[in-house]
């Protein structure tokens, strides 16, 4: 009884301690937020005269508009106190939070994406926007937005899509990822007609590894509405010829050659950017400093924004001393072990594909 009463008593303790820790973050956040508003609009006024006459270069102010950094050349410093406000600002104007006021006094706006990350589905896609977010100078669309691979979305039209982006000041780029363009084929089309100078992002995994992470993604939705699937194998073989099915999705999808062919009738190659998406989950570093380079943007993700997180297994993102955040519980699953021989018959036929693509995009991956 007694230790009853001191495990309630200790457990109701932990829970206040618990309480006032996160009544401590959120009031350091809400402090950290009202200051960098009351030297905005103490700013503001004077600043945003020196910002239209282009005087802000090497007189950078705590908190500005990015577009000042920017300056005439586009490559002026970004002051790494923007890059930790970033979030909680920014989370502000994409949850539509910002007033109109606040829309005028920095000229924010909403933009159609100057990127796309059109591909590849489980290759990465969410971890490389989430980690171009990092980027002072990128604002990204959070959701898929699915405008240019579906019929009805296509349909309302390109105000609608513009509206679906979010608010950011003139001088950032929108970036957007959603990975059925690669694979849908009026997409290129439709892209084009929007900005044929746009820049696409693709990122690729080993094929065979991609297209078990598919089939993981597809079964644990049919697990989840406890329904019955089938092996992988059973899907990836055909078994009337013993052949890989290429009929199956999954393996159609790993193809990169043939989807990237079709592109290549709209875009050059050299509006292409291809990123390691097996690199991006050991050495993300590298591999987003490439992304910067690719989009002209001056390098400022650094080592300090990504840590690795050994109960997830992967990297997660540090925004600032208080923000960090791993991506969600359905990024890094578990896939099934597959039968080794088919594993052995995909790499077979997935190898010439993968020196197709090797050779149009310039970038060796070393897949089997
Ligand atoms: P798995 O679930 O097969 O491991 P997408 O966002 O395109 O759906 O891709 C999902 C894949 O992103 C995951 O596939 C995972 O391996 C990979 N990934 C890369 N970096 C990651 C990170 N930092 N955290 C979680 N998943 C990451």
């Amino acid at each position: 009884m007694v230790k009853e009463i001191v495990c309630v008593t200790l457990a109701t303790e932990i829970t206040k301690m618990y309480g006032e820790i996160t009544k401590l973050y959120v009031d350091l956040y809400k402090y950290i937020t009202i200051s960098v508003r009351l030297l905005e609009s103490k700013e503001s006024t004077e600043s945003q005269n020196e910002i239209k006459s282009g005087n802000m270069i090497g007189k950078l102010q705590p908190i500005c508009p990015i577009e000042g950094r920017f300056g005439a050349r586009g490559q002026a410093e970004f002051p790494l106190r923007a890059l930790q406000f970033k979030r909680g600002l920014l989370h502000e104007f994409r949850k539509g939070n910002v007033s109109k006021d606040q829309v005028r006094l920095h000229d924010l706006v909403q933009q159609l994406p100057k990127a796309i990350i059109i591909g590849v589905r489980k290759g990465g896609t969410r971890a490389l926007l989430e980690m171009l977010n990092l980027h002072p100078a990128v604002v990204k669309a959070s959701q898929e937005i699915h405008f240019f691979d579906n019929d009805e979305n296509y349909a309302k039209g390109i105000e609608w899509y513009r509206k679906k982006m979010p608010f950011s000041y003139p001088q950032q780029i929108t970036i957007e990822k959603s990975p059925a363009y690669f694979i849908t084929e009026e997409v290129p089309e439709r892209i084009y007609k929007m900005n044929s100078s746009i820049k696409l992002l693709i990122i690729v995994r080993e094929p065979t590894t991609r297209a078990i992470s598919d089939y993981t993604q597809v079964l644990e939705g049919k697990e989840r509405k406890n329904k019955t699937y089938y092996k992988f194998e059973k899907l990836a073989i055909d078994p009337n010829t013993c052949e890989v099915n290429t009929k199956y999705k999954a393996v159609r999808t790993s193809i990169y050659t043939k989807h990237l062919e079709r592109w290549l009738k709209y875009f050059p190659i050299e509006q292409f950017h291809i990123v390691d998406g097996d690199r991006l989950i050991t050495e993300p570093l590298p591999e987003l400093q490439l992304v910067e380079k690719f989009l002209n943007l001056p390098p400022r993700i650094s080592q300090y924004n990504l840590y690795f997180n050994a109960t997830r297994g992967f990297y997660c993102l540090r925004f600032n001393i208080i923000f960090n955040k791993c991506l969600a519980g359905s990024k890094g699953r578990i896939h099934p072990e597959v039968d080794p021989s088919v594993i052995t018959k995909l790499r077979k036929f997935f190898h010439p594909f993968n020196q197709k693509f090797y050779q149009i995009t310039g970038r060796t991956l070393n897949w089997p």
